[in-house]
């Protein structure tokens, strides 16, 4: 992208003889120019450069070390209170005509944002290190991977992206003399004056803006150092930006976690699920069976994204483009994800958690007794009495996916594993139940896109409303999401056998506020029908929303009789909820009036007509 405003004397390039590339090269020396950093440093990825990083950012009292007999390797980062969250409303699509970006974005016209960022970034990096950070999204060399490069600030962000993304020379060499990359731009915001001292946790109070150009592949993020506000492989490139690139060139780019299935009989399958921020994608991407399912083994590909594209046998193909895990800490156990934990029992970055005494960390949910005292994320002393959450709601774990107990053998598979069910899930007390396949993949891609859910703390949101979040993607998708509904469709279609769509719901309470799942390991009884209906060996009860089952039909052995007396309230349709939903569903319609597929109107009608000739209260039989 070319940058007008050039100003300023610029430190040496440095780029070291592996980099080869002269766009590259140029890109960075004219960011250069333009931010006026102290040095420039190339990231080649090693293990001594990731630790002489660390030791930098404890120096600058951005991290502190972890108890090394404690948590080896491991540190720990208090965020400032004004950084915690990605920031939805300032995050913006500048693609060229308003329209492509819908009205689900932020827009701004190219050339005015263009030159707003360009006086925010004039002088930005002053005294400061501009860090090169290559890497790759997916295995290097696989057909389905890209590669992006990443100029940050912020050595907290380039160490991130080491854990999060294949990160370094491998990446610059991939990329040869002319390979194409996607430019990502950060910069915290808070340039040095002579003689200034820093503080632990640079960032920009005022101004914040997370900018993605979809006709130029471009990405530039300015004043947050936090998650996906700044690790721009994550959203920022592997949502955004990919699932506009997906559009152009036939493939999708999914908030979607990868799971493997593997029966007693040794038969694997792989299925793909979406659930908005915060809704324990990372516990079901790695989900322990219950000792019930003797034989039956889940492994994680990935627990937030996934790329996926037509193989050349007509079935979907999935990558995890990431490298590591950015999980929300707060609610993760022993109990709730043993396997998480153990991946995180070293090699770890936490992020606005709290601090024990010993030199360990702690988070609200971790353990039933909260220890006598803390430090908690805003570095104050913390006692349970005290009033306040010792971890911030949004407090995250950032650990190499290598480290998971759970991993699939294939995680790194140039090729992808083959999908045969995506499965969708909001968080709803109501209305939704708790398991349900779709009659085809249009009626699959209607129930999607009319996803709701309750909000969570990963955003600056108020928590605990019901949004739309169609494909739980509204915050991540780079273009009009009427479109990108028509690409679903349309990709559907295209395939000799699509996958089954399902649609799942773990939240539903009753009348007194109680869940009726239990949720966790116990979704396995819910995910092995969703197999065997692919498989076609489960059977299933025509629903006015689709097909479930029967109570029959699931495995309820070691689990108590209250949750299995339980199951027929969570499956149960209320007339009068689906036709608050259905109102819904057409506001969200008329938003997107002219682009919204044809197949929608139709598949409400119906939906709504058939729920008209149903009872007030369907239940299923028995
Ligand atoms: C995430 C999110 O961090 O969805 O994965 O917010
Ligand atoms: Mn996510």
């Amino acid at each position: 992208m070319k940058i007008e405003h050039v100003a300023g004397p610029a430190p040496a390039l440095n780029a070291p003889d592996w980099v080869r590339h002269g766009a590259l090269k140029a890109w960075v020396a004219e960011v250069a120019a333009l931010t006026r950093p102290e040095r420039i440093h190339w990231c080649d990825g090693s293990q001594a450069e990731y630790d002489r990083l660390c030791d930098d950012l404890v120096a600058a009292g951005t991290m502190q070390r972890l108890n090394p007999a404690k948590r080896p390797d491991s540190y720990i980062a208090f965020s400032d209170p004004s950084d915690v969250a990605r920031v939805e409303d300032r995050t913006y699509i500048c693609s060229v005509h308003r329209h492509d970006a819908g009205p689900t974005n932020n827009w701004m016209a190219p050339a005015e944002m263009k030159e707003r960022l360009a006086g925010l970034f004039d002088g930005c990096m002053r005294g400061r290190t501009l860090y090169v950070v290559p890497f790759s999204m997916g295995p290097v060399g696989s057909p389905l991977s890209h590669i992006g490069v990443e100029i940050t600030d912020s050595a907290y962000v380039a160490i991130s992206m080491r854990v999060m993304t294949r990160m370094g020379r491998a990446a610059v060499e991939a990329l040869g003399a002319e390979g194409e990359f996607v430019p990502c731009l950060h910069s915290v915001g808070m340039p040095l004056a002579a003689g200034q001292a820093d503080v632990p946790w640079p960032c920009n109070k005022e101004q914040k803006y997370i900018v993605h150009f979809p006709e130029e592949n471009a990405i530039w993020s300015f004043g947050s150092g936090y998650g996906g506000n700044a690790l721009l492989g994550k959203k920022c490139f592997a949502l955004r930006i990919a699932s506009s690139m997906g559009r152009e060139q036939g493939w999708l780019a999914e908030h979607m976690l990868i799971l493997g299935v593997e029966s007693p009989a040794g038969e694997k399958s792989y299925v793909a699920a979406a659930f908005p921020s915060a809704c324990g994608k990372t516990n079901f991407a790695m989900l322990i069976p219950p000792a019930a399912f003797d034989g039956w083994k889940v492994t994680t590909i990935g627990d937030d994204i996934a790329w996926i594209k037509p193989g050349p046998d007509g079935r979907l193909y999935a990558i995890n483009p990431e490298y590591g895990f950015f999980g929300v800490a707060p609610g993760t156990s022993d109990q709730s994800n043993p396997n998480a934990m153990a991946t995180m029992t070293h090699n770890c970055v936490f992020t606005n958690v709290a601090l024990t005494p010993d030199g360990d960390v702690w988070w609200e949910g971790m353990t039933d007794t909260p220890p006598a005292k803390l430090t908690d994320w805003q570095g104050q002393e913390w006692t349970p009495d005290c009033g306040r959450k010792a971890a911030h709601p949004n407090a995250r774990f950032t650990a190499p996916a290598s480290q998971c107990p759970s991993l699939d053998p294939a995680w790194e598979d140039t090729q992808g594993v083959p999908i045969s069910a995506f499965i969708f899930g909001g968080r709803r007390s109501t209305t939704m139940p708790l398991v349900v396949e779709s009659f085809s993949w249009t009626d699959g891609v209607y129930l999607a896109a009319t996803m709701g859910s309750e909000t969570t703390a990963a955003a600056n949101h108020k928590v605990g409303e019901v949004r739309r979040d169609p494909f739980a993607m509204l915050p991540f998708c780079g273009y009009h999401i009427g479109d990108y509904f028509d690409h679903w469709l349309a990709m559907g279609h295209r395939l000799p056998g699509p996958p089954r769509i399902f649609c799942v719901n773990w939240f539903r309470k009753d009348e007194d506020g109680k869940f009726l799942w239990p949720g966790y390991g116990e979704n396995m009884r819910v995910l092995k029908w969703i197999i065997e209906r692919c498989k076609g060996t489960a059977g299933a009860i025509e629903s006015p929303l689709g097909w479930m089952p029967s109570e029959d039909m699931i495995e309820w052995k070691g689990l108590a009789p209250t949750v299995r007396s339980n199951f027929r309230k969570a499956m149960q349709l209320s007339r009068e909820d689906w036709i608050r939903e259905l109102l819904l569903h057409e506001e969200l319609f008329v938003k997107l009036y002219d682009r919204l597929p044809k197949e929608f109107v139709l598949k409400r009608e119906l939906l709504l007509a058939t729920l008209w000739r149903a009872p007030e209260q369907w239940n299923l039989p028995g």
